[in-house]
């Protein structure tokens, strides 16, 4: 029997951290429940301690998630041990995460620390977290800059006081595949207790090497542990992503002789789901995931392919949940096809008043657009408005004129709370019309920072627009996602999607702060 790797997912930790990621309590949940359905081993929900609705997303997927283990990280002090600790009470397997930076940069001149001091808060807050829960796990910040004296010591000591599992950041994405793993090595053969931990690799992308960092770490310094995030999500360049560490372990089994217990189907659906939640579109060519990474475009390829498909194939789309654009629910679909076709792609609703508003989406959508597939289906529950209660501003009605040679104008009806507001207003085009007409009553003073448009489904102007708009506003960054198959309402959905987002303020300390 090989031995398994355990899959750690951190997409709504690290990965949320990255600027413009955040996600509500709601969009949180529904990713938790995707990521088991991936049957990822731990899904890292949030950052208890850092503000209050990080605190109620990680106690909301503690409640509902039963099949993998839930965590959540906390600095190495009691107050946040003890909030990760409430918030994960109703978990069926928990697991506190906590860290404190163990590099002299980082000791000297963020927390000002001497390494004693480290060394012996890192003690207690384990033994503090092991009184709480059985599962600890254990980071040393920027552990790979760290000096490896030290580091072994302050190891030695947290394993001793109970760490279940000890995780080796590369925090800044400053390692070689070749030297982390062998770091990871040392640091293993150097511990007298070591073989009591189960070792972890946790890998940033800066020099885009967090993938094969990670696997070095595996493969040459025996971590058993992967944490990663969906489409390699997270500040900077991002995380080591989930779905290309799978595939290479799964399908470099020759190699690595590891057993993953991801539901690779599920890939996928869950790529689009994160990409979709958050703004974040996945690159054409990003390997797994991307809309090119099955695609065989030249004829020799073409060809090789039809003749057999291992020429040029080492994965099958299929295996990772790509399935051909389906039509699969039309017009005249009832309220009973919607909803088992909901469950065939997994999506639980909370309660039946959530399906009758996605139904009623649906219906509208249906409307206007002949064909609806899979893809449709996946945005249109992503809508904050079928899964959101409190939505604070919404669209309801929105007429433009454009015309060659004119300068548009548009007219928007919207809510604002229980106000319905109406604003018009020229424009450099339709978009920029319609999103100065909020703004007029708005007054959000936000600036643009990205404005995108993707086709939900491949290869049609058929297919509907959905836009991300990034705005900044006091220091915050915030994405919104509209998605219609009029590119202009599906720009003022995204518009007020990210000012509802700025409107929530939900602010929290940084994990690296
Ligand atoms: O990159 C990092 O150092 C982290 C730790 C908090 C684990 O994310
Ligand atoms: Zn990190």
């Amino acid at each position: 029997m090989a031995d398994k790797l355990i899959i750690f997912d951190t997409t709504l930790r690290d990965g949320e951290q990255s600027p413009g990621a955040s996600m509500t309590k709601e969009e949180k949940l529904r990713i938790a429940r995707q990521l088991e359905r991936l049957r990822v081993d731990v899904i890292e929900a949030g950052f208890a301690a850092s503000s209050n609705g990080d605190f109620d997303a990680v106690k909301a997927i503690a409640d509902s998630i039963k099949d993998s283990t839930v965590c959540s990280l906390a600095r190495a002090n009691d107050r946040d041990i003890s909030r990760a600790a409430e918030a994960l009470k109703g978990a069926r397997s928990a697991r506190i995460h906590t860290f404190i930076a163990t590099s002299a940069l980082h000791m000297e001149k963020k927390l000002r620390m001497t390494p004693d001091q480290v060394h012996e808060q890192a003690r207690l807050a384990v033994r503090f977290a092991r009184n709480l829960t059985g599962d600890v796990e254990f980071s040393p910040e920027d552990g790979y800059r760290s000096d490896v004296d030290f580091l072994c010591r302050v190891l030695e000591a947290v394993i001793a006081e109970g760490a279940t599992t000890i995780n080796i950041p590369d925090t800044v994405g400053y390692a070689i595949p070749e030297l982390y793993g062998n770091f990871i090595k040392t640091l293993r053969e150097r511990i007298p207790n070591s073989d009591k931990a189960i070792w972890s690799v946790h890998c940033h992308n800066d020099l885009g090497m967090a993938v094969a960092n990670s696997l070095a770490g595996v493969k040459l310094g025996g971590a058993r542990q992967v944490e990663c995030t969906i489409n390699g999500l997270g500040e900077r360049a991002g995380n080591c992503s989930l779905e290309e560490v799978v595939m290479a372990v799964r399908t470099r089994r020759d190699y690595f002789g590891l057993e993953v217990g991801i539901d690779t189907s599920q890939i996928v659906p869950a790529s689009r789901m994160v990409s979709q939640t958050t703004g974040f579109v996945v690159q054409p060519n990003k390997a797994v995931v991307g809309a090119n990474a099955f695609a065989h475009a030249s004829g020799i390829h073409q060809d090789g392919v039809l003749k057999a498909r291992d020429t040029y194939e080492i994965m099958r789309a299929e295996d990772v949940g790509w399935t051909a654009n389906k039509i699969v629910l039309g017009k005249l679909s009832g309220r009973n096809a919607f909803k088992q076709r909901l469950q065939e792609l997994g999506i639980e609703m909370e309660s039946e008043a959530e399906v009758n508003a996605a139904f009623a989406k649906f219906k509208d959508l249906a409307d206007r657009k002949s064909e609806i597939f899979d893809e449709d289906i996946i945005a249109l529950v992503g809508d904050e408005s079928v899964t959101t209660t409190h939505e604070h501003y919404r669209l309801l009605d929105l007429a433009q004129h454009s015309e060659m040679g004119e300068r548009p104008h548009a007219k928007v009806a919207f809510a604002a709370g229980e106000v319905e507001l109406h604003a018009e207003s020229d424009g450099n085009g339709p978009v920029d019309a319609s999103l100065k007409a909020i703004e007029s009553k708005v007054e959000s003073g936000a600036e643009m920072l990205l404005y995108s448009v993707n086709a939900i489904t491949s290869g049609s102007t058929e297919s509907q627009g959905e836009v991300t708009i990034r705005l900044q506003h006091g220091g915050r960054v915030v994405n919104g996602v509209g998605a219609d198959p009029d590119i202009v309402v599906a720009s003022a959905k995204a518009y007020l999607a990210a000012l509802n987002k700025l409107h929530s303020k939900n602010d929290r300390v940084a994990a690296q702060g």
